[in-house]
């Protein structure tokens, strides 16, 4: 589907911001662990989540949707071996989530994906689960691949990366390990299995940057899912470029680990308002209130960076309106993602006229400057990408189109919509 999208004069109103992926995905796996009955409350609808439900049926199972916002996982017959290979569309967190449940099971398993997925790089969880004992048949570590279930054993694995892909990987392997697995990182990564675990009765100890968690079984608890932080992203940013704005967006995470879009927006002086905290399913909650600002330059790097990884694309739009320079250091991940962000940022924004350069790590944007659009914008097969662009075609002078846009169905299918109603042309 490819869309144009025009300049507008302002967003106004209030949005309740869809479920969070990554609570989603991981609400969905984790109650297919618990032997029980799960109800999980408004989940993502993203077609990542919905692969992620697809194989946890696939598993053994039973999923019954009690209505738009519920759905009911019966684990009581779970997990046992698939019929057939696991399909994984275009979505990292549930293949290395996933590969940390199946390489500890008694049945062998084949994993597929789309062509993005299959590019992406798995040694960062097949290298340490191998370490625990596990075992693959896969070529350059990439999709498509076999996992072989096997006995585990709990490692202490001190990772170069900071990512809470492979962390949930090796705590879920530990869940089923013999001993304690513990893993510890550089820096902190998002830290939603940890969270959901603790929930969920499992037996772990987080200490700042090391989790260790010691095999256990995890109980069925009801889970709701807090609305989307990474979604929220497009909307905030939106709302501080376009002139004239004001709008709420009600239920959204703030967990620290996620929220480093807040505090680099509000350290480009965005005048954002959080209200009404609240905790839901061991998560924190809010009602989140942005007006437009004037944005000033910034520098991004170090430990906020997993802190803000999946909003470094809408952050560079944002950049693009900001007085001054700003700089982006330590993101070089962002090249793994569903594409190499850092490239695709640089090269869609400077068709609209931005000023932007890209390094081995990051990106260089001066601001500001008027976005004059006229272009044809490229998604390469990413949700957040496509985001990226829509939000900055809202303040070009002149239309832009922007192909494939249905690539952002992977995690928001519902953006047209909200960003629609919020939009006064
Ligand atoms: C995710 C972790 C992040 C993030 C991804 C979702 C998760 O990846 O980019 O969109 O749900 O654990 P990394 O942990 O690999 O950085």
């Amino acid at each position: 589907m490819d869309i144009t999208v025009n300049k507008i004069k302002s967003l106004n109103g209030e949005i309740e911001i869809p479920a969070d992926k990554s609570i989603t995905h991981r609400a969905f796996m984790f109650s297919a662990l618990t032997k029980g009955k799960v109800k999980v409350s408004n989940y993502s609808k993203g077609a990542d989540c919905m692969s992620t439900l697809k194989i946890i049926q696939e598993l053994g199972c039973k999923v019954e949707l009690l209505n738009e916002k519920e759905v009911l996982i019966d684990a009581s017959n779970a997990l046992k071996a698939p019929s057939s290979a696991l399909d994984c569309g275009n979505s990292g967190t549930t293949t290395r989530l996933m590969m940390g449940i199946l390489a500890g099971q008694n049945f062998d398993t084949q994993m597929i994906g789309d062509q993005s997925l299959s590019k992406r790089p798995m040694k960062r969880v097949i290298a340490p689960l191998e370490e625990m004992g596990a075992k693959f048949i896969h070529t350059d570590y990439k999709l498509p691949l076999e996992v072989n279930g096997n006995s585990l054993n709990g490692i202490i694995y001190n990772s170069p990366l900071a990512s809470a892909q492979v962390k949930s990987c090796l705590l879920l392997a530990g869940l089923n390990a013999n001993g304690e697995t513990t893993f510890i990182e550089p820096y902190k990564s998002r830290n939603h299995t940890e969270l959901m675990f603790e929930y969920m009765g499992a037996d772990i100890k987080i200490d700042g940057n090391k989790v260790t968690i010691k095999k256990s079984q995890l109980k069925p608890v009801d889970i709701t899912v807090c609305g989307d932080i990474s979604s929220a992203a497009f909307f905030m940013v939106a709302a501080l470029i376009v002139p004239n704005s004001d709008i709420i967006i009600k239920n959204v995470g703030i967990n620290e680990t996620r929220s480093g879009i807040i505090d680099v927006l509000k350290a480009m002086n965005g005048n954002i308002d959080i209200l009404n905290e609240r905790i839901i399913s061991n998560e924190k909650v809010a009602d989140i209130r942005v007006r437009h600002s004037d944005l000033k330059g910034t520098t991004i790097q170090g430990e906020i960076i997993p802190r803000l990884i999946d909003e470094i694309p809408i952050i560079a739009v944002a950049a693009t309106q900001a007085e001054g320079t700003t700089i982006i250091k330590d993101a070089q991940d962002l090249r793994n993602k569903e594409a190499d962000r850092i490239t695709a940022v640089k090269v869609e924004l400077q068709k609209l006229g931005a000023s932007i350069e890209e390094t081995s790590d990051g990106l260089i944007i001066n601001g500001k400057t008027e976005l004059i659009g006229d272009a044809e914008i490229e998604c390469y097969h990413d949700h957040r990408i496509a985001m990226s662009a829509y939000v900055a075609g809202l303040i070009c002078k002149k239309p832009i189109k922007i192909n494939e846009f249905q690539w952002v169905d992977i995690s928001f299918p519902e953006f047209l919509d909200l960003i629609s109603n919020l939009s006064i042309s």
